[in-house]
């Protein structure tokens, strides 16, 4: 479990970014991280890892305390980080090279090395591209490359930071469905994300305000409770008007609701 606890931050010479969070996440949970520009969102998640410690409160991976120096490597094998931009992330002259990278410091056999990379480059659909060299991928191949580089290490968790807000929508969902099939197989997911649509093929969803959270519950929860006119997420138009519909007792807000079919189907159902 990554347990967060009273967590505070700010940068040298800043104001403080992030004021008393409180997180939970399991293995196996999905869980959505929402809210505007600047709130912290990025913050949290460098410490995830450690590369950013708390000024007050505390990060447990798994009972390993993020401050404790002793554990850090332990630490980035158990919590996989994939920030919005993976140019900075490669290092390798062949994807082979660059998944396998993390590896290296295990000293094992090499393979054992190939066998992990197989495995990771088949669970991020990405075996075809294993000699091409990384620069040589699309965005959305190279966003796969640095989840396979996580997972690889045999993360339990993976942290996405707005990992597919410059990706199209056809591979956006290949990222999710790479992330859902993670879930199935019991790592813990944190996900920023600016996309309702995408939160709500969560577990959790949690929304984030200058530094603080708003709420944490399930996403239909949340977007009834926070309803269509609040300022720190954007609802798509098709889930604005099924809260509408929901609001008026017309019927039921659920996660299918976003296909114009299943929502035009239940209107007609209803009248
Ligand atoms: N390296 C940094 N040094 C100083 N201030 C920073 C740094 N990174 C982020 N900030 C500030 O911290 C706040 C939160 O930023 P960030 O965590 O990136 O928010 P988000 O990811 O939600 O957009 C912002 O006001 C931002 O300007
Ligand atoms: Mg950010």
């Amino acid at each position: 479990m990554i347990s967060i606890k009273n967590l505070s931050y700010g940068y040298p010479n800043g104001t403080i970014v992030l004021d008393s969070i409180n997180i939970e996440l399991r293995m196996g949970e999905f869980v959505a991280l929402v809210g505007s520009n600047g709130c912290g969102k990025s913050t949290l998640a460098r410490h995830l890892n450690g590369l950013l410690k708390p000024i007050k409160g505390s990060v447990e991976i798994m009972g390993m305390d993020t401050r404790n120096q002793s554990d850090i490597w332990k630490i980035r094998q158990t919590v996989g980080i994939v920030f919005q931009d993976p140019h900075i992330q490669f290092i390798g002259s062949t994807l082979e090279e660059d998944v396998a990278f993390g590896l290296e410091n295990l000293a094992l056999p090499g393979i054992e090395i190939r066998r992990l990379v197989s495995e990771a480059l088949a669970i991020t659909g990405l075996e075809k591209y294993r000699y091409s060299s990384p620069a040589s991928l699309s965005g959305g191949q190279k966003q796969k490359a640095a989840i396979a580089g996580a997972i690889v290490m045999g993360s339990k968790f993976l942290v996405l930071d707005e990992v597919t807000s410059m990706l199209d929508p056809s591979s956006s969902k290949e990222i999710l469905d790479i992330l859902l099939s993670l879930k199935k197989k019991g790592v813990g997911l944190l996900y920023i994300t600016h996309r309702v649509e995408e939160a709500l093929l969560s577990d959790r969803m949690i929304v984030m305000d200058k530094g603080k959270i708003v709420t944490d519950d399930t996403p239909i929860a949340v977007i009834k409770k926070l309803g269509q006119d609040n300022y720190l997420f954007e609802l798509p138009p098709l889930l604005k008007l099924a809260l509408k519909l929901d609001e008026a007792g017309i019927l039921q807000l659920h996660s299918h609701l976003l296909s114009p079919y299943t929502l035009a189907e239940e209107i007609c159902q209803s009248l």
